[in-house]
């Protein structure tokens, strides 16, 4: 499973790096927005920042909600770098512009994906990634964790490549219950991917460990 971080904070993107496991970032208006990136060269210079940082695959949506624009856009951040991946919403331009890029061989990724008709049509168009957003889901009452075992199985029905992203990821559970689905990818916050690390009698054994050692040394 890949590990992708869902911020555009560079400090949290350097110490998930760091960590050895870390496979791409995504990112998105709200959270470019959020480290007070604003202004298209800030905005430019800091997904070149990004990029800079992490070996793999970086998100960059595009604004434009018509076709022609959110190609010229996704043109341009695709140019900055191999590793960008432009993020599309989910809508009929959108859909559009998915097919567009896939011709291209411009990697994309389905963004706004809340039901598996959605996440069929991301994979027809040929988005190299769909992220279905779980947490949101879970906030209205609907199981997320639901929506990708459904898109896991008709996917597998047909054969299809795109990567299943799980997006809006808040906890651990939700990382690991992704895993146990069978997503592809995951994207969340530092704070759920470090939550993995922590068990209680991993920090007691460390402890015994220590202990024992410093006795038989002294
Ligand atoms: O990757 C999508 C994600 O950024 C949405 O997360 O927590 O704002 O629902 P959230």
């Amino acid at each position: 499973m890949k590990f992708f971080i869902d911020t555009a904070n560079l400090d949290q993107i350097r110490e998930a790096q760091q960590l050895g496991i870390l496979d791409g970032v995504t990112t998105n208006p709200s959270l470019m927005a959020k480290e007070g990136i604003t202004g298209q060269d800030n905005i430019i210079n800091h997904y070149k920042a990004i990029c800079d940082i992490v070996d793999g695959d970086v998100s960059a949506e595009v604004i434009a909600t018509d076709f022609e624009n959110m190609v010229k856009e996704g043109e341009v951040l695709a140019a900055l770098n191999p590793k960008i991946v432009v993020k599309i919403p989910m809508i009929a331009d959108g859909l559009k512009a998915l097919k567009y890029f896939s011709n291209k061989g411009i990697k994309t990724n389905c963004t706004l994906v809340f039901s598996a008709g959605q996440a069929l049509l991301a994979a027809k168009a040929g988005a190299t990634y769909v992220s279905p957003f779980i947490g949101r889901l879970d906030d209205i009452s609907t199981d997320g964790l639901d929506l990708i075992e459904k898109i896991r199985v008709i996917y597998d029905n047909y054969g299809y490549e795109t990567e299943i992203l799980a997006a809006s990821v808040r906890h651990p559970m939700h990382i690991i219950n992704c895993a146990e689905i069978g997503a592809d990818v995951m994207t969340g916050p530092l704070s759920a991917i470090t939550a993995l690390l922590k068990h209680p009698l991993t920090d007691l054994g460390l402890a015994q460990f220590l202990a024992d050692h410093k006795k038989g040394n002294s």
